[in-house]
């Protein structure tokens, strides 16, 4: 009998060399796709999911409008699509289903890509929002080298950096220079162009790759002019990781506790669901058909906000004030008193309450455990200080009985270490979490082109008309 098996050696033998070099480069390529490829596969099978379920539940209810939403912020009402994570109020985030835990155990990190340190790469998450799927190590290197390679920035955006005056605040600075970027948008000149509607996601996907991979030097110019440190100079090493390439921008290339902090930062800060200030207005501006750098720069203005991302700059001029009350080895009784004497003067407390979660923020966690695992963090005053801070003011914010969670989001814990680190630039911080929130709001943009989402358009009603209606 005759068998069938063709051993593929024998075969390779039989091709003639050129067949056999593509035929190696086809399988390599099957098994590190680019980015643009693994989102091209996603894109037509999101589309059908679309169709299907738009067609058999387009007319199911998903709750009441109540008049109390509509004055109150339009909390809880759930009128948005969004792909990337979903927020839990008990359980908190997950990114396509994985908690940060299971992030941490199954997304490529700095330690699998042969560089220094431990925590998971911002990259890796990036191709999980956009893709659903947890990337290789090799998909993952693929994707750092692009970044590198279009992380430059043209002179024309560095001029206008270096023409800010150093008292305008780095989140002004940052939403500026990122929306003069639209200069060379590839999304703006197709649809000026004439590009076909189910063609809009591709360059947009371009534009949201570019604008990633220069958020880093952006945020390190500025980092130099108005405080002077880093060096200015782009220096982007294609070896390296997008955020090993900004660590070293702003001088801290040598510092492995801080460059795997910012990366395991970036990687936790990208995406908190659609409904958040920031994330809420890249979609919106997007749906308008702003291109990613005009809408990614809406969406900067809304994270300089003091009660959204800006809370992280407030979070550590508070607890700094509260040390140099309390001293350094504060009693929890010293730490309450300092808690009821900001509840009293009228003020929140910075890095406490969340619009959704009704739980201590599973991103808080995350920074918490990173800091028990390094020594010099672990023996830190301001760390042990936000720490033990975390323990005592649940208690007192139950007993002060306003907000709806009075446990630690993100920000409580965010600041201090940078501070730690001799990050000690508050007013800068925000520009860190701008740099990370971009991995969660482009992608969904990309899904909003490629779902052909409509222009945003909710009904507003005035007080007059809103009295009308509940009296009919
Ligand atoms: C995050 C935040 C804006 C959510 O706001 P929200 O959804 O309106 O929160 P709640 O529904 O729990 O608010 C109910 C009341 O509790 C108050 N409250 C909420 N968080 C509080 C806090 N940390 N300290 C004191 N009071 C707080 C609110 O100001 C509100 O008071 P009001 O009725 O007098 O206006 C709010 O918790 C806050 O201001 N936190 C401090 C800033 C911060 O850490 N922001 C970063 C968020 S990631």
């Amino acid at each position: 009998m005759i068998s069938l098996t063709i051993n593929r050696a024998a075969m390779r033998a039989a091709m003639p060399a050129r067949q056999q070099l593509a035929a190696s480069q086809a399988v390599r390529y099957a098994s590190t796709k680019s980015l643009k490829d693994a989102v091209a596969e996603v894109v037509p099978q999101k589309q059908e999911q679309l169709k299907k379920f738009r067609s058999e539940h387009g007319d199911k209810s998903l709750g009441d409008i109540k008049v109390e939403n509509l004055i109150g912020g339009m909390r809880g009402l759930k009128v948005m699509l969004w792909e990337g994570s979903v927020l839990d109020a008990n359980t908190g985030i997950t990114f396509h289903g994985k908690s940060i835990p299971d992030c941490e155990k199954v997304l490529p990190g700095a330690g699998d890509l042969g560089l220094q340190g431990k925590e998971m790469l911002p990259e890796s998450m990036l191709w999980l929002l956009l893709t659903g799927n947890v990337p290789s190590k090799e998909e993952v290197k693929g994707l750092s080298e692009e970044l590198a390679a279009k992380g430059k920035l043209p002179s024309y955006v560095e001029k206008i950096i270096d023409s800010f005056p150093k008292t305008l605040h780095p989140m002004t600075q940052f939403a500026g220079a990122v929306g003069a970027l639209n200069h060379d948008s590839k999304f703006a000149q197709g649809y000026k162009d004439g590009i076909k509607k189910t063609e809009y996601w591709k360059p947009t996907l371009d534009d949201s790759i570019d604008l990633i991979a220069k958020l880093p030097a952006i945020a390190a110019r500025i980092y130099y002019n108005v405080f002077g440190r880093g060096d200015g100079v782009q220096k982007i090493d294609p070896k390296k990781d997008l955020i090993g390439n900004y660590s070293e921008m702003i001088g801290y290339g040598d510092n492995e506790g801080m460059t795997d902090y910012l990366r395991l930062y970036i990687a936790i800060h990208g995406d908190h669901e659609g409904g958040n200030v920031s994330a809420h207005t890249a979609h919106l501006v997007g749906s308008a058909l702003s291109d990613p750098y005009l809408s990614y720069s809406a969406a900067l203005l809304g994270l300089a906000g003091p009660l959204h991302g800006l809370a992280n700059q407030e979070v550590l001029g508070w607890a700094l004030g509260m040390q140099e009350k309390v001293g350094k080895n504060a009693s929890e009784e010293d730490i309450k008193e300092f808690l009821w004497s900001t509840l009293k003067s009228g003020r929140v407390v910075p890095g406490y309450g969340h619009a959704v979660l009704r739980m201590p923020d599973p991103r808080f966690s995350a920074l918490s455990r990173f800091c028990d695992t390094r020594p010099e963090l672990k023996n830190s005053s301001i760390v042990q200080l936000v720490q033990k801070t975390s323990k005592v003011a649940p208690e007192v914010l139950k007993e002060h009985g306003k907000t709806k969670n009075p446990y630690p989001n993100v920000d409580a814990a965010s600041g201090c270490v940078l501070y730690e680190y001799g990050l000690k630039e508050w007013s800068y911080y925000t520009v860190i979490f701008g740099i990370s929130r971009a991995i969660g709001a482009l992608p969904q943009l990309v899904m909003d082109r490629a779902l052909g989402l409509p222009i945003e358009r909710p009904k507003s009603m005035s007080l007059d008309a809103l009295e009308a209606f509940v009296k009919k």
